[in-house]
């Protein structure tokens, strides 16, 4: 085991650090920048179906329904085509509407799970057209799918996920583009930007891991104590904060929830004093004037403000507690790198309360009970 975990500490802390080489993987043979293509054969075997779909509904469970909700920000907003995200569970169990008209993309690292298992054989029964976004080749999920794309992020053992999460974005990314690109919503010199920006993604998350490692180590043992955390963000990074939350309570044990930011005011607000630490994704990009307003509000209430922010910010991290700067993308990829040192903050947190961060208690790898 201490060979295949490759000089670690956890698989989980390894798996964080193949971030570069797992997303890489994922867009190898499809993202091809030169030619300025994305080559798909899935989706351009069925690219009808996607251009005449009513709608697109995105299944999925956990980290992964975190994916699907940055994959409904990036579909709608290059393919144009509405997408709505579903928790697998909820989905199979209220009589929903779906017909021969709907596309149906599952994501599930393991291919295994079974309420999204059972929720896409619901959907097949009503004549959707069915797409898995799998990392496991060959998974249940995998086989039953009419088309679909493999994550290529290798074999993932941490329990909490990490790299196949920031793949399965990658993978989004790719489709909302392709899409995008062929039903005319995204222009070429558009294309070709965005395709440049995510094929330089790789390249900003190894320098993510490089700056941001021993920052986030020296963060997380402030926070040993804490009993809650709040994780906010706006945009394509609220499902990122959702994410961000996840990664710390699966492995601390620390209560910790993600929120828009904006909802602040309509709940979490009351729970800010100067015991609480927030955790705030505010790159550039993503409605930063707003966030700065957040930020405010969080701090004249004495709120411990840990800022994930662009080089060179100013505004935000004047007012911020810690800072954790991350290098600028467009808006839309911002999560998969602002993701990773949410990672490194859960996984350091955790190893310092002294968790089984590998194999958190009650949690399983893959759930294929009902
Ligand atoms: C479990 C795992 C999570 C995962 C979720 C969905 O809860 O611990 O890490 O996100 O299942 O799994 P899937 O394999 O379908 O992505």
């Amino acid at each position: 085991e201490q060979i295949e975990k490759g000089g670690y500490e956890h698989f989980m802390l390894k798996e964080i650090f193949e971030q570069p080489k797992s997303i890489h993987d994922t867009m190898r043979g499809r993202l091809l920048v030169n030619e300025g293509i994305i080559k798909m054969a899935g989706i351009w075997d069925h690219l009808e179906r996607f251009k005449n779909a009513n709608r697109i509904i995105i299944i999925a469970c956990g980290t992964s329904w975190h994916a699907g909700l940055i994959g409904e920000y990036l579909i709608e907003e290059f393919a144009r085509i509405p997408v709505e995200v579903e928790y697998a569970s909820e989905f199979r169990y209220r009589n929903p509407i779906i017909t021969d008209k709907d596309v149906v993309i599952a994501i599930s690292q393991s291919g295994e799970t079974a309420d999204t298992m059972a929720a896409l054989k619901l959907a097949k029964e009503k004549g959707a057209f069915i797409y898995g976004i799998c990392n496991v080749v060959d998974s249940s999920i995998a086989r039953i799918t009419d088309a679909g794309s493999y994550t290529h992020a290798g074999p993932e053992i941490g329990v909490a996920s990490t790299k196949a999460f920031t793949a399965q974005l990658t993978i989004l990314s790719l489709i909302a583009l392709k899409l995008g690109k062929h039903n005319g919503n995204l222009g070429n010199a558009e294309f070709m930007s965005l395709i440049s920006e995510l094929d330089a993604i790789p390249k900003k998350i190894e320098e993510v891991l490089e700056t941001t490692h021993e920052l986030t180590q020296n963060i997380a043992k402030d926070f040993i104590n804490a009993s809650n955390f709040l994780y906010l963000g706006r945009g394509y990074n609220y499902p990122a904060a959702l994410e961000g939350a996840l990664k710390l309570k699966e492995i601390s044990y620390i209560h910790a929830e993600g929120y828009p930011a904006a909802e602040m005011k309509h709940g979490p607000i009351a729970l800010i004093d100067e015991n609480m630490p927030i955790v705030i994704i505010a790159p550039k990009k993503g409605h930063y004037d707003k966030i700065v307003s957040n930020v405010q509000e969080i701090k004249a209430r004495k709120g411990k403000v840990i800022a994930v922010v662009n080089k060179g910010d100013q505004q935000v991290s004047a007012m911020a507690d810690y800072v954790i700067e991350i290098p600028e993308t467009s808006e839309c990829f911002s999560p998969i790198v602002a993701s990773v040192p949410l990672q490194l903050l859960a996984y350091y947190i955790a190893v310092y309360r002294g968790a089984n961060v590998d194999q958190p208690r009650n949690l399983a790898k893959s759930v294929t009970v009902e």
